[in-house]
């Protein structure tokens, strides 16, 4: 949108763009749907109508405890939409082709510009809500079980939080990749909603028994390999799990609940706990081909994303309220 300014003399405009914003974090209630001044690409970059936010689950944790680049800031890792411009250098984008973005902040926008480098094509006709929700929860998910995880066929592995977007995307991989998939959430109602996805054995960890629950679904022997983006008491008890040189991944916080963990439990088992940042690795070669593909895969239709509401940008604080609801299974989008 293009708006007078004030200098009308000089017949100068100044063009913004709304976004979802806040000033301080906090709650959902946080969020001002505002005008902001419109980003401008610069050498290598490439700026986007946004038509499609996935919110991710670093988003809301950032909302309410992050860090601010800025008064007002803007949240978000993720969005998809199509190119209005491209940088100086940039000659693998073009104008009019859509794209789905990665950053580190800004994605609850209606423009973003962000380095070409983290933008991935999608395919002509594919579905741009649900490549919008790709590279970070299946990225994510990938490297858990098979760059840092070293998943095999034939093990078996607990995904936790399953009905979270890293969870989904990690149900699937592991399942496709011949794996026996254990995964968690917070109701039974949430299990079977996840089941079609992949999950051999689903357990409600809300149940005070739901360690005993994994180790006797692996027949007391424990699981290979956990990915854990939930952490806190449910890190705990995801170790609890482990199998004999059993692999344990720290992806996430979700839980928001930090507890002191005890790694000296690990050695008599010969297992291993690593930490996964998928940030560290995304401009790498290797992670933007994988994610590439996943994009690809999920626009052909080989991988799903499960969209359980969309809402408009204007409306971000019901959709991160819903979120922490934790009634969602999979994502929810937000359309400028
Ligand atoms: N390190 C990395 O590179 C990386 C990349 C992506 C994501 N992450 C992190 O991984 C975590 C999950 O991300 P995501 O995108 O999968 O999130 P999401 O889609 O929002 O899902 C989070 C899941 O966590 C569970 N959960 C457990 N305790 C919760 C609580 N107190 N409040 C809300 N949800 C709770 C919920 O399922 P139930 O109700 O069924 O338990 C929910 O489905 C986040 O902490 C995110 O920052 C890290």
């Amino acid at each position: 949108m293009l708006i007078a300014g004030s200098d009308t003399a000089a017949h100068r405009s100044v063009r913004v763009v709304k976004a979802a914003v806040y000033y301080e974090t906090g709650s959902p209630d946080v969020f001002r749907y505002e005008d902001v001044p419109d980003p401008t690409v610069y050498p290598g970059g490439v700026l986007i109508d946004v038509e499609a936010i996935s919110v991710e689950g670093g988003d809301t944790l950032n909302r309410a405890v992050g860090e601010m680049t800025g008064r007002p800031h803007i949240v978000g890792y993720q969005c998809a939409g199509t190119i209005r411009a491209v940088g100086e250098g940039v000659t693998d984008r073009q104008v009019g082709q859509k794209v789905v973005a990665t950053m580190m902040s800004g994605s609850h926008a209606a423009m973003v510009v962000v380095p070409s480098i983290i933008t991935w094509p999608i395919p002509d006709g594919a579905d741009v809500i649900a490549c919008a929700c790709v590279p970070v929860a299946f990225g994510t998910a990938h490297d858990c079980l098979f760059e840092f995880g070293r998943l095999q066929a034939g093990e078996s592995v607990l995904v936790q939080a399953g009905a979270g977007g890293v969870g989904l995307a990690a149900i699937q991989l592991a399942k496709r990749a011949g794996a026996t998939v254990l995964a968690t959430a917070s109701s039974d109602e949430r299990l079977s909603r996840i089941a079609p996805f992949g999950v051999d054995h689903g357990i409600n960890y809300r149940d005070d028994g739901w360690v005993d629950a994994v180790r006797g679904a692996t027949g007391g022997a424990g699981v290979n390999l956990v990915v854990d983006s939930v952490g806190g008491r449910v890190l705990v008890g995801s170790l609890q799990c482990l199998a004999y040189r059993g692999r344990c991944i720290t992806v996430g916080q979700a839980g928001r609940d930090p507890q002191p963990l005890d790694v000296s439990v690990l050695a008599m088992g010969n297992q291993s706990l690593t930490g996964v940042f998928l940030g560290a690795e995304i401009v790498n070669e290797r992670t933007r081909t994988m994610i590439g593909g996943l994009v690809d895969e999920v626009a052909a239709g080989s991988l799903q994303v499960l969209v359980d509401r969309t809402y408009p940008l204007a409306d971000a604080a019901a959709a991160h309220a819903y979120i922490e609801s934790r009634k969602a299974v999979g994502r929810v989008v937000l359309i400028p």
